[in-house]
């Protein structure tokens, strides 16, 4: 069979990514220029400076892919792009550079949903992981539990009602002085915290049992350092980072573990940034090994945003012939499994 070379770009959100992958699977090169530091300045992302700073980047970092991968754009079959869902202008500077080199070259245009990408990051490194699975997906903007029928198809058991599980990690990081992006920061102060030290709520939705709320935990992190301060009492960062953050993945463990056995899944997969959290990894790999399920999980670079995931997910779309027009837009609220 010859080989399919596709290169992939992402640019959803803070980070412009490119990637040439083989087959799928195999990552020839995967470039990532991250503006964390720019956003860091005002606590958050700023959809307008992100946009322009893709701009900036992002021939710079699809040079730089093509490059590591020994390649040219004559060696490609196919360019990927994640077209949502996002934040539109960020979309917009890579599905607008997508179709620029697919156009210019004549070559097939694939676009990708993000959480496909995400979920996708899986095949990456486990040759042997096809669908069906069962995934749960954590990132900044996501929360879903669904399981990965095929290729591309999913079917969504789960999503939280409010707060994605990476959004409460940033906002509570953020009320503890800890600073963007708070998952990672989080996830590290927290080794040197006790998670019992602190009850924070598990919510759990009424006849949901794969449905998810994040915002009660968050309040509840805001109250109790609104009290301890009127009560002039020291806090313990440490404490309060690692016990809400044991709150949040208990919560992740139980519903994807109760979604499993309800589902007969014996094959659990993780995905987006917050999947490259150490103790979501550690609970979750544990609960897989005592329920006998078989458990996934990406490297930390391709949990959160790159460009290797979304080639790998263009490259199972487009062996089932997903092709987009000139006319394919920005999707800021594309669904999960709409086209
Ligand atoms: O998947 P991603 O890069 O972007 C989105 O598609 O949203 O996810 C970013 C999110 C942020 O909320 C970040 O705080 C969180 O993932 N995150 C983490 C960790 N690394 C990134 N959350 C918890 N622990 C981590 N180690
Ligand atoms: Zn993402």
């Amino acid at each position: 069979m010859e080989d399919t070379l596709i290169l992939a770009i992402e640019s959803s959100c803070d980070e412009t990514a490119a990637a040439v992958v083989k087959n799928g699977r195999t990552v020839l090169s995967n470039v990532i220029s991250s503006q964390i530091e720019l956003h860091k300045l005002y606590g958050g992302v700023v959809p307008e400076i992100a946009s322009r700073k893709h701009i900036e980047k992002i021939n710079q970092v699809i040079e730089e892919a093509l490059k590591e991968a020994k390649v040219t754009l004559d060696d490609l079959d196919a360019v990927g792009v994640t077209y949502g869902p996002g934040l539109v202008g960020a979309l917009l500077v890579g599905v607008a550079e997508a179709k620029a080199i697919a156009y210019g070259k004549n070559l097939p245009l694939v676009g990708v949903h993000h959480i496909e990408g995400h979920v996708s990051a899986n095949y990456i490194e486990h040759p042997d992981l096809e669908p069906p699975f069962l995934c749960l997906i954590v990132s900044g903007g996501h929360t879903h539990l669904v399981i990965v029928k095929d290729y591309g198809e999913f079917e969504i058991l789960g999503r939280t009602r409010d707060d994605a599980a990476g959004e409460a990690f940033d906002k509570v990081a953020r009320a503890i002085g800890l600073g963007y992006p708070g998952g990672p920061k989080i996830d590290k102060l927290s080794k040197e915290g006790n998670p019992e030290a602190i009850s924070f709520p598990r919510a759990k939705i009424e006849n949901c049992p794969y449905d998810f709320s994040f915002s009660g935990v968050k309040s509840a992190v805001l109250n109790y350092l609104n009290s301890a301060q009127m009560k002039g009492e020291e806090i313990n960062r440490a404490d309060i980072a690692a016990s809400f953050q044991k709150a949040v993945v208990d919560v992740l463990v139980e519903h994807t573990i109760l979604a499993a056995k309800d589902h007969n899944m014996n094959k659990i997969a993780i995905a987006g940034g917050v999947a490259s959290n150490g103790t979501l990894r550690k609970a979750m790999k544990e609960a897989c090994d005592k329920n006998g399920f078989a458990f996934y999980h990406p490297s930390p670079i391709f949990c959160t945003d790159n460009g290797a995931m979304i080639g790998a997910a263009a490259y199972y779309e487009y062996k089932k012939g997903t092709r987009h027009g000139w006319d394919l837009n920005a999707m800021p609220n594309l669904r999960l499994g709409e086209r």
